[in-house]
């Protein structure tokens, strides 16, 4: 079995050298070197280039080399019979709480107002809640908004979550389906999105959610930027009905120089890196999913394409 790598943006050489401490006999191929393209069984991908899923005709799985999905999902040469797996790999479940906890309690300890009062030198104490006064609202609740979600209440913050289908997590109030969103909008102070980009997913953080959350509420928006309809947040900022937003994901990456993110006063800009993919402990991840084909046993995290994640 050849197993075909292809992404415009990951590194061969590293993944290379880390996949094949796991699979040493692992017969690797990095696109457009494909070799004999019939005996391409798999292929692994993030931002594949155009066309390099095409034309191979024994392809039975496409291992995603990212936790988000739409751009392999989107690829017109992706054959409709070909299983889609996604990465799930705990270091990254990990690094992505991190990041909440982080944003959460900087917008919750009003980092941003009292980093502007150090810029004018003003001495001023503001009010401050204690966290399990705080309503954070989670939307997505699947393996990363899951995580964050219980790592905000260990903060000790009133967290409440939202998914597609009922979901239940210890201590946790979840909502699910459109009437359980107002529900958590109603609710959140500080709203941050993990939900995977799909057709209903995309555009979701707009004007409408905005006026539904509290006034002066807070956005961290750790997973896609066409979620969020940018010119509603500038002026929902604008207007006082949000207070802040974190923001790691645009969508233009890298967000272009004279974008107004970069300089507004209330947005903080990280550059996609809440949770990176990491090729040393993605590699084990990968490998196993690979294993398990080549042996004919059950592959794990697979995407419904119906779906969309
Ligand atoms: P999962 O597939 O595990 O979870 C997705 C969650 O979203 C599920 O709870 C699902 O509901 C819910 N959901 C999906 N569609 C809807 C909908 N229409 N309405 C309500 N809820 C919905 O994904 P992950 O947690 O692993 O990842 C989430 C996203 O995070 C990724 O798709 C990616 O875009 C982003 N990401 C960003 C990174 C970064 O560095 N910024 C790094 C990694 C990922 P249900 O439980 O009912 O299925
Ligand atoms: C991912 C990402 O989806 O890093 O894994 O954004």
């Amino acid at each position: 079995m050849a197993v075909l790598f292809a992404s415009s943006v990951l590194p061969f050489a590293i993944w290379a050298a880390e996949l094949k401490r796991h699979l040493p006999e692992l017969d690797l191929r990095c696109w457009p070197e494909t070799g004999d393209r019939a005996e391409i069984e798999a292929a692994l991908v993030w931002q594949p280039p155009q066309g390099a899923l095409a034309h191979l005709p024994n392809l039975r799985l496409v291992h995603a080399l990212a936790a988000g999905v739409e751009d392999v999902l989107a690829d017109p040469h992706l054959p409709p019979h070909v299983a889609v797996a996604r990465l799930v790999d705990p270091f990254m479940t990990a690094a992505m709480g991190e990041y909440v906890q982080l944003q959460v309690l900087r917008l919750h300890r009003r980092d941003l107002v009292y980093l502007d009062q150090q810029r004018a030198r003003a001495w001023r104490e503001l009010d401050q809640p204690n966290a399990e006064e705080r309503r954070v609202g989670v939307l997505g609740l699947g393996v990363l908004g899951g995580e964050a979600a219980l790592r905000l209440k260990v903060l000790g913050f009133d967290v409440a979550g939202w998914s597609r289908s009922e979901r239940r997590l210890r201590g946790i109030p979840c909502f699910y389906g459109r009437d359980g969103l107002a529900r958590l909008l109603e609710r959140s102070e500080i709203l941050v999105c993990l939900l995977p980009l799909t057709p209903e997913t995309e555009n979701i953080l707009d004007a409408r959610l905005f006026a539904a959350l509290p006034k002066g509420a807070a956005l961290v928006n750790c997973a896609r930027g066409a979620h969020l309809v940018e010119s509603d947040l500038l002026a929902a900022l604008d207007a006082g009905q949000l207070s802040g937003a974190v923001l790691d994901v645009f969508r233009e990456e890298p967000l272009p120089p004279g974008h107004p993110f970069w300089s507004h006063p209330r947005i903080v800009v990280t550059p996609h890196i809440a949770a990176a993919t990491n090729p040393r402990t993605a590699a084990p991840v990968v490998a196993d999913a690979l294993r398990r084909m080549a042996e004919g046993r059950k592959l794990l995290n697979l995407v419904d394409r119906q779906q969309g994640y």
